[in-house]
């Protein structure tokens, strides 16, 4: 059996109390087995110094696109449906197997970078095997699966499917990867959003992830243009029409949610809908500023996500829990989104959006080990005496910290060497795949 002894460690745990400990943390197999002072290490054992080092629960992004990595910087300074129409839909049309492999494996690798083990990914319409092949490979934890978007004119005609196959190609991704290594894992069902599904879809949706008990992914109230084509054709606010049809439930996860009214933010509460937040991605696309104050009050669940490197540009929770942070202090006065409630939403708050806090999300006996080592003892997070270590991650720290992940009790990053994502080769092929992808790009309509 492999175990992993963490030694010396200032250790956040997240768990009920918010305690943080000095310790060791012994990991074996994928679970945690013991947190305390002065571990011995089992015969074996790999043990890693962390003295002068804060563990911490890794970070659960919910919000994700891996097959828009290898668009970083090709769509920017849009509004989301330029953005999309323009840019966004041919370039996810022009993708083969092999672009979206290195699409997801440039991505996973940056997430692993930064800390993050736990994902919700929204893919695109074909080659989605390819972006699982990636997943299952890298060793991060997510959610994920293929895009589903059956309806819309100015779709191109490759992405634009026939309602029944969507479902078909669905359920067979579903039934090849879902639950796949142990749980590490989930398929999820991702209609893009209403105004590109038919009502037949999403209501095909709603019984498939009642049938399967898997989450539902989808883009809600992002922009203000969305939310005008959503009431003209079912004649609802969207998220009212959502409930309508039967969508708005404990498994269901909306990114963005930025204009919402009070009957949507009612139906979210009642319902358990759980809220992504993308601050980042909000911004770069001028989608608005979601009133997250307002949707904690209301004890919403809300967790973050930092969207695709498409609107980004990049898939970095320091950056989007800073944004956080600090994006609604103007409005709602400075203790609005204190950095506790910051660090909740990035681990434990996604944990309970993905349904998974049982398993993940804090550093507790018994809890799948899912961690990140991060070093702070640098210029811009010091001084370390007499500051609450939440508080240096939160407002001070960034990606490069993360010094070792470890998911699923496996080490994926020690010392910013990756273990399971050769970097260089990720890197080569990633500018040869968006060079030979953009190649394509003109014959696509
Ligand atoms: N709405 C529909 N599709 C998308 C997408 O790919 N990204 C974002 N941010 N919003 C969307
Ligand atoms: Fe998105």
């Amino acid at each position: 059996m492999s175990s992993i002894l963490i030694k010396n460690a200032q250790i956040v745990t997240m768990d009920q109390n918010n305690r943080i400990l000095l310790g060791d943390i012994l990991v074996e197999h994928d679970r945690i087995k013991a947190i305390g002072p002065d571990i011995q290490p089992p015969a074996g054992a790999k043990v890693i110094d962390a003295t002068h080092r804060i563990v911490i629960p890794g970070f659960i992004q919910t919000h994700i696109h891996l097959c828009q990595t290898l668009f970083r910087g090709q769509a920017d300074d849009l509004e989301l449906l330029d953005w999309l129409k323009k840019r966004v839909w041919p370039l996810e049309a022009a993708h083969d197997g092999e672009s979206l492999y290195y699409s997801a494996l440039l991505g996973i690798g940056e997430l692993i970078q930064g800390g993050t083990t736990c994902i919700v990914d929204m893919e695109t319409v074909h080659h989605t095997e390819h972006a699982f092949t990636a997943l299952a490979q890298s060793g991060i934890r997510a959610l994920s699966g293929k895009v589903m978007m059956d309806k819309g004119d100015e779709v191109p005609t490759l992405l634009r499917e026939k309602t029944s196959q969507s479902i078909q190609q669905s359920v067979d991704l579903l039934e090849k990867w879902h639950l796949h290594d142990e749980g590490r894992i989930q398929y999820a069902f991702c209609p893009r959003f209403v105004v590109s599904c038919t009502e037949e879809l999403l209501v095909e949706v709603r019984d498939l992830s009642e049938r399967y008990r898997v989450s539902v992914h989808t883009h809600a109230s992002e922009n203000r243009g969305e939310i005008a084509l959503v009431e003209a054709e079912r004649g609802m606010r969207n998220v009212v029409y959502l409930d309508h049809i039967g969508l708005a439930n404990e498994r269901l996860i909306l990114a963005h949610c930025v204009w919402l009214n009070d009957e949507e933010k009612e139906i979210i509460r009642k319902r358990k809908v759980k809220v992504s937040h993308c601050p980042g991605s909000n911004l770069k696309l001028a989608s608005g500023i979601a009133d997250v104050p307002d949707l904690l009050d209301k004890q919403i669940s809300v967790s973050l996500g930092a969207d695709g490197a498409a609107c980004n540009n990049n898939l970095d929770m320091f950056n989007e829990m800073k944004l956080a942070a600090v994006l609604h202090k103007p409005t709602h006065g400075p203790t609005a989104m204190k950095a506790r409630k910051i660090f909740e939403m990035a681990t434990i708050g996604g944990a309970r959006a993905v349904g998974l806090e049982d398993q993940i999300g804090s550093l507790e006996v018994g809890k799948k080990a899912d961690l990140a080592i991060l070093n702070l003892n640098k210029f811009h997070a010091f001084p370390s005496a007499e500051v609450d270590p939440v508080s240096r991650i939160v407002y001070s720290a960034s990606k490069t910290d993360v010094e070792t992940t470890i998911i699923n009790g496996k080490i994926v990053m020690e010392n910013r060497i990756m273990k399971t994502i050769d970097e260089e080769i990720v890197l080569k092929e990633a500018n040869r795949s968006i060079k030979r992808l953009l190649k394509r790009l003109p014959s696509i309509t």
